[in-house]
């Protein structure tokens, strides 16, 4: 089969097909061509025609079934695919295409998995519902802080600046990225102190508290850190999705933990920043929903995180709406963002958002304590909608961050 023997306008495809829509910016070749190319080197197809090809291996072949400007769609057989394992789908529909020479660029915008597929992941444990019984927080969003700075404090500094984010009103106090378990701060000391912090913030302020260790490292190692976490009495872990591959990330979803995972895309970037290469956010986002993410990162729209409105709502959508049956992710918003964003924040994400403010929280003038009350305060005001300005008048650690920030 050549190249274009993968291009069949006339294809409806089936309910049982995957469906991949690309971006496509040939050279030198046309559209039909580089788009049958696609679909070709991405199923049973290759550069040349081949002596080998049997007659019962054509049912598997991919079809160019659109092609609209330089907008292409794929439908690939489901039988191409090994159920359950993304890294297997990846290297077909997101491989060797993107290194092909008469491509200048290639970007695979969404996926359309169907339900035998999607179905074959574990899909989230818990997803938004459960993330909000596990804190007990029915409809407000939820506010979380990184501890800062991202690198560098010891253990014991580390849980003194989480109990202080819990005392003064965060629900959730995560690692940062790259933060594991370096020489100044080990993971199991860092586990101990800051689950301690937690139970003490959890008596004084009644209210629940969740830690999100960041067990990133080597499969094997990971699911150990995880296990601590199980043992130590934490209920939750993250994880930097790319860093570690889509592997470890289903690893630790089906290994059987009463763990809520949360996702951190660092990273992401390199492959979804140019709107016309690489692999679209909103695709991460769907594949973390599939090996099971409860939280994942979706952008800020307000922050420090360059994706605009548009690629955040396609980002939340692949994680909130309807898709055979999979439980949701909770969309978290962080990079940037401190209490003068808060009102803009949730009208944008409404309330089933969880605000993470890292600077935004340890960089208050008044403290951590103080940083963490003045979210908190401006997420009250913008649910009773008065404005922060206002608010400010008597919430003085409101009124500290806005007169740095606002
Ligand atoms: C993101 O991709 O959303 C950012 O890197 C922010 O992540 P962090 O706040 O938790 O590290
Ligand atoms: C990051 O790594 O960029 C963050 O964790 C977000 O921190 P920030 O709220 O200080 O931007
Ligand atoms: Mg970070």
């Amino acid at each position: 089969m050549k190249y274009l023997d993968f291009v069949d306008l006339d294809y409806s495809p089936t309910p049982s097909d995957l469906i991949c829509d690309f971006y496509v910016d040939p050279i030198g070749i046309s559209m039909k061509k580089a788009a049958g190319g696609i679909a070709a080197e991405s199923s049973i197809g290759t550069w040349t025609e081949l002596t080998t090809l049997k007659s019962y291996v054509m049912r598997l072949a991919a079809k160019v079934f659109a092609i609209k400007g330089r907008n292409v769609r794929i439908a690939y057989p489901c039988a191409l695919f090994e159920p359950g394992n993304m890294p297997n789908i990846l290297s077909s529909i997101a491989g060797n295409v993107f290194g092909l020479k008469e491509l200048a660029h290639l970007r695979l915008n969404d996926i359309i998995f169907p339900k035998g597929i999607a179905r074959s992941f574990p899909g989230p444990k818990y997803g938004i519902s459960g993330v909000r019984k596990i804190l007990q927080v029915r409809d407000r969003p939820l506010i979380g802080t990184i501890v800062k700075p991202k690198l560098g404090l010891n253990s014991t500094d580390h849980s003194a600046v989480a109990y202080d984010a819990w005392i003064g009103g965060c629900d959730v106090v995560k690692d940062d990225e790259n933060l594991s378990s370096q020489s100044f701060n080990s993971f199991k000391k860092r586990l101990e102190l800051t689950l301690a912090a937690r139970d003490k913030a959890e008596q004084e302020t009644g209210e629940r508290k969740v830690y999100l260790a960041n067990v990133t490292a080597e499969c094997s190692e990971m699911l150990r850190r995880a296990e601590l976490v199980e043992q130590a009495g934490g209920e939750y872990v993250m994880i930097d999705i790319l860093t570690a591959g889509f592997s470890s990330v289903q690893a630790l979803r089906e290994y059987g933990f009463d763990l809520a995972l949360h996702a951190h895309r660092a990273g992401h970037a390199a492959f979804t920043k140019d709107p016309h290469h690489g692999i679209s956010m909103s695709v991460i986002a769907r594949i973390s929903r599939l090996l099971g993410m409860d939280q994942l990162h979706v952008g800020t729209v307000l922050g420090k995180m360059s994706e605009g409105k548009k690629e955040v709502f396609s980002n939340i959508d692949a994680i909130k709406s309807d898709f055979h049956g999979i439980k949701t992710c909770f969309p978290v918003a962080s990079g940037g963002l401190h209490p003068a964003l808060v009102p803009g924040l949730i009208k944008l994400f409404g309330n089933d958002v969880i605000l993470q403010a890292g600077g935004g929280i340890h960089g208050n003038p008044l403290g951590t304590v103080s940083g963490a009350v003045a979210m908190r305060q401006a997420a009250d005001a913008a649910l009773e909608d008065i404005p922060l300005k206002k608010y400010a008048k008597t919430h003085n650690e409101l009124s500290a961050a806005l007169e740095k920030w606002a």
